[in-house]
């Protein structure tokens, strides 16, 4: 079964940025192959990983509901192998993008089929990291179940951390079937300043540690580098402990 892992948080807090340095802590370990899902409709999940990609889940739904399988083919043969064909085939990970939002239409046979063959897919991996889009839509619309860890992000800030909090509620609220909920502070080279600390202890957030600010990250991003192809980054060392100490409690 794949461990699976998303990464939420306001706008802007560094959701994607982690999930890229995210699989490349799985890629580094052997622990392969990654299926990464970018479930922001607002995709660029893939410049982070250095792929490219032309199509979605999201046209996939819209193909079925225009009546677009082929003759003599089920839906179900068709949605399988449009899946097949959307999928992104990088070398140790691969990329599957959610797209756009469901528009207005009967969508609940067309996602249950894909909720199917979505799950079925990710048993196929040994890891998958899922990059949400900023905001709780995706937590209300169910897309962020099942998960053995959320990550929620925040900058050391209180309104990121209010955004963060929010998340946290939600995700209760809809008893999403989610293992561990944990904090990460990001962009904070320093321990939690107290205001911030006694607003985590407050709202009961697992804080499990902090990504220091990185140059070489942020200008990797603001060139459209991949920033799975640095090498080695003080952002990335300290998420790959943070999910050292995660992955290690669960083995004792
Ligand atoms: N630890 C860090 N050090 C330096 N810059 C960072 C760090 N984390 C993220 N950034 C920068 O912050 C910006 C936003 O990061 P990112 O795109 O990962 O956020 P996001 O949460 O995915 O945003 P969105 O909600 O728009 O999808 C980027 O320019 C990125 O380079
Ligand atoms: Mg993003």
């Amino acid at each position: 079964m794949a461990l699976k892992i998303a990464f939420s948080g306001k706008g802007g807090a560094g959701k994607t940025t982690l999930s890229a340095l995210a699989i490349k802590y799985f890629i580094d370990k052997k622990i392969t192959p990654v299926l990464a899902v970018d479930a922001d409709p607002n995709a660029n999940l893939n410049i982070a990983l250095g792929l490219d990609f032309n199509e979605t889940i999201a046209d996939i739904r819209e193909e079925v509901l225009e009546g677009k399988v082929m003759n003599g083919e089920t839906k179900n043969e068709f949605i399988l192998r449009r899946l097949n064909e959307i999928l992104v085939e990088g070398e140790n990970v691969d990329l599957l993008v959610m797209g756009r939002p469901e528009s207005q239409g009967c969508y609940c046979a067309v996602n249950h089929l894909l909720r199917e063959y979505l799950s079925k897919l990710a048993r196929q991996y040994k890891v998958v990291v899922t990059d949400t889009e900023a905001g709780m839509e995706h937590l209300s619309r169910r897309t962020t179940d099942d998960l053995d860890v959320l990550f929620i992000v925040a900058n050391p800030d209180p309104v990121s951390l209010r955004a963060a909090i929010r998340i946290q509620d939600i995700a209760g609220k809809l008893k999403l079937k989610i293992k561990d909920k944990y904090l990460i502070l990001n962009r904070l080279n320093s321990t939690p300043p107290l205001f911030l600390k006694e607003m985590m202890e407050s709202a009961r957030l697992n804080f499990i540690g902090s990504i220091p600010e990185d140059l070489q990250v942020s200008m990797c991003v603001q060139e459209g580098k991949a920033v799975l192809g640095l090498v080695s980054t003080r952002a990335g060392e300290a998420l790959y402990k943070i999910i050292e100490e995660r992955l290690k409690k669960k083995s004792d």
